[in-house]
């Protein structure tokens, strides 16, 4: 569909995958019902949470997952700049503030434990990890400071689907983790999101969230299971429906063996990428890290001129983005931060290169080419 030699992503839907989607059509029922109970049970399984609850985006996700774990007014919460503005969003929903603390390295993007226990002031309640392109990062010591200093841990999730980290899943470290199904993401269905805990009363309290805090959903009572309802708090429409559900639950069973594939691609990036001067590849797996390998990105040197590459890149047909523009600099966000020196860095001079399961090798070395061209030009 894109008119990209090589896109930054791809979204193939199997036939199988087509079918499960058209029997919801058929079925006479759309909206949250029996495919989003069973891809929450599902997904539970798949990740080894208690509970999953199922919603209609990730940014929904995180929202709720703030509001139940109770962050309100006067509570602030640690979090990264190099993330998608939905991250600092969804605190600033529940009405808390986002403290921004430095990322690890230039190849280490993820919040860094040690700048994180630094922004700790009087009035952190949490911290919210986020998975930089599906690596677990410095998850284990977050979880560790979390813990020794009684803050809550969260967990964005949105790039680590299927990533581990000592055999564990990730977005299941904290009391609560968010994932996102968006178009581009290693299991898309456009939108769609999910909230995984241990907690069952956080459960509990998302499932009300979820549809304006209602004592019984729509298809009860299209079962005839409850004849009436009772409102029990401020919710929010953040359903999904079922075409999505059955999207999400039939695209699951495929995810690891995609992830794996994603895994040899990164692997050949770095292999083909220390023949290349004046880029760095990011994210190399660190001991016990299993990454989902949502993204590939490369640091160039400092004297390079980022987006120069970019462009020549783009002109060989090939797409490439940038993860992310610092919230901090953000006009919405004017004020609220600063002095995150590798953050500022990285977002000066990384680059994401195209990553998807379906990427042929001789992809792959189209976008090394490509890449080496442009920065033997000197740009
Ligand atoms: C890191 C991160 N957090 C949150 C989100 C928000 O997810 P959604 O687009 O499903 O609302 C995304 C993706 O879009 C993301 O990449």
């Amino acid at each position: 569909m894109s008119e990209w030699r090589v896109p930054l992503a791809d979204v193939v839907v199997s036939e199988d995958e087509l079918e499960a989607v058209i029997a919801t059509y058929r079925s006479g029922w759309l909206s949250m019902g029996p495919c989003t109970e069973a891809l929450e049970a599902d997904f539970a399984a798949y990740v080894g949470s208690e509970s999953a609850v199922a919603v209609s985006s990730g940014t929904a996700a995180l929202h709720l997952i703030c509001l139940a774990a109770g962050l309100g007014p006067r509570n602030e919460v640690i979090v990264p700049s190099l993330t998608f503005v939905a991250t600092a969003n969804a605190i600033r929903y529940a009405g808390a503030t986002p403290v921004f603390a430095d990322v690890a390295g230039l190849e280490r993007p993820w919040l860094s434990a040690a700048a994180a226990e630094s922004a700790i002031g009087a009035q952190t309640v949490a911290i919210m990890a986020m998975s930089y392109g599906g690596h677990p990062g410095d998850l284990a010591a977050l979880a560790e400071l979390a813990s020794s200093r009684g803050l809550i841990l969260l967990e964005d999730a949105a790039h680590g689907l299927g990533g581990r980290l000592d055999g564990r899943m990730l977005g299941t470290f904290g009391l609560a983790g968010a994932f996102s199904f968006f178009s581009n993401k290693n299991l898309p269905a456009g939108e769609g999101g999910m909230v995984v805990t241990d907690d069952p009363e956080l459960a509990d309290r998302v499932r009300g969230l979820r549809s304006h805090a209602m004592t019984s959903a729509t298809w009860e009572r299209h079962q005839g299971g409850a004849l009436g309802y009772d409102v029990t708090g401020l919710g929010f429409n953040y359903r999904i429906d079922e075409p999505r559900a059955a999207l999400i639950a039939a695209g699951l069973g495929g995810l690891d063996e995609a992830n794996r594939r994603r895994a040899e691609l990164a692997a050949e990036y770095h292999r083909r990428l220390e023949e290349v001067p004046g880029a760095a590849a990011a994210m190399t797996p660190l001991e016990g890290a299993e990454s989902a390998h949502h993204l590939f990105t490369v640091v160039l040197d400092e004297q390079l001129d980022r987006d120069a590459a970019r462009r020549s890149i783009e002109e060989a047909g090939i797409q490439t983005s940038v993860h992310y523009p610092p919230i901090h600099e953000f006009t919405a966000y004017a004020g609220t931060g600063g002095g995150l020196p590798l953050t500022e860095a990285y977002a000066r001079r990384a680059i994401t290169l195209p990553l998807f399961a379906t990427m042929t090798e001789p992809q792959l070395q189209d976008v090394v080419t490509a890449l080496a061209s442009a920065l033997a030009q000197g740009a």
